[in-house]
């Protein structure tokens, strides 16, 4: 878990689309115009374009918006069979020219790193236009390992700490994105609803243990590097309840979907 390689996000996919509200996804839909325009934001290797396009309505025009080259030419591979533009820009920088003419908005696995400001820049863009959001996979700070082990606390304390680092949008809301992104929803009148998307890691999905293992370690001994030998030992005993397939792991996430009610 070292960024946003194509591998990650590769790796991820499968839980995220195992862990998504279907629910959610198809309000989202209903509040959708005919033939919509609709910007997926930090859109990476397409993974969302991929989980909503046949639930969306016949005829919708997506643009994917990125600023990562590379995961944007995996992205132009892998969604040839839908209608997607696809935008390089820097979402800190420019998030009202990424989400332009758009009639609806998408995101999913960024709210957590952005900050306060920027999810207000959000809203108050999706107000303007009056379009529906559904921002999914936020992680909202739960986690649970089976079994247990003494550092776990300890552990996820430390990346809780890395989760709030500014990723470039300001300090990053980490666990606390998804209950801001329902406050930000109502600032602007949006009606707003939620749903829980966790991922529930089983004993033999050895890479992915693996990679979160390693991704937890690695932030967590940058934001606390005096506890580095503590996270390092824990690491190795998780690496080896991981082998033994012993390990299962549960990572909390949010759906939301927002949108302007409709007037009686
Ligand atoms: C966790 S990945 C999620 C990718 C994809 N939405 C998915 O669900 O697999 C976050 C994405 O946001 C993009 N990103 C991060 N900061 C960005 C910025 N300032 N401007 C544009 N894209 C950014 C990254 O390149 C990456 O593709």
């Amino acid at each position: 878990m070292t960024g946003f390689s194509p591998d990650w996000l590769a790796l991820r996919e499968p839980f995220d689309r195992g862990a998504r509200s279907a629910r959610l996804a198809e309000l989202f839909a209903s509040r959708l115009p005919p033939t919509p325009r609709i910007v997926d934001l930090g859109g990476g290797t397409g993974a969302n374009i991929r989980a909503l396009a046949a639930l969306m309505p016949a005829g919708t025009r997506w643009r994917m918006v990125d600023d990562d080259p590379e995961v944007i030419a995996v992205a132009r591979a892998s969604l040839a069979e839908y209608r997607v533009e696809f935008d390089r820009r820097d979402l800190a920088a420019d998030l009202e020219g990424a989400i332009g003419d758009a009639q609806a908005i998408t995101a999913s696995a960024l709210a957590d790193l952005v900050s306060r400001t920027w999810i207000d820049r959000l809203f108050a863009a999706a107000a303007e236009r009056a379009a529906p959001l559904l921002i999914v996979l936020t992680v909202d700070g739960w986690h649970e390992f089976s079994p247990a082990h003494p550092d776990d606390d300890l552990v996820l304390n430390a990346f809780a700490q890395d989760q709030r680092r500014d990723k470039g949008f300001g300090p990053a809301l980490g666990g606390n994105a998804a209950e801001y992104l329902a406050a930000a929803a109502r600032h602007v009148g949006f009606a707003v609803e939620g749903e829980a998307s966790d991922w529930q890691i089983p004993s033999d999905a050895t890479p992915m243990l693996h990679a979160l293992i390693e991704g937890i370690a690695g932030a967590s001994s940058s934001a606390r590097p005096a506890l580095a030998r503590r996270i390092h030992a824990w690491r190795d005993a998780r690496a080896a309840s991981i082998a033994a397939k012993r390990l299962t792991f549960a990572v909390g996430h949010r759906d939301v979907c927002a949108y302007p009610e409709r007037r009686a």
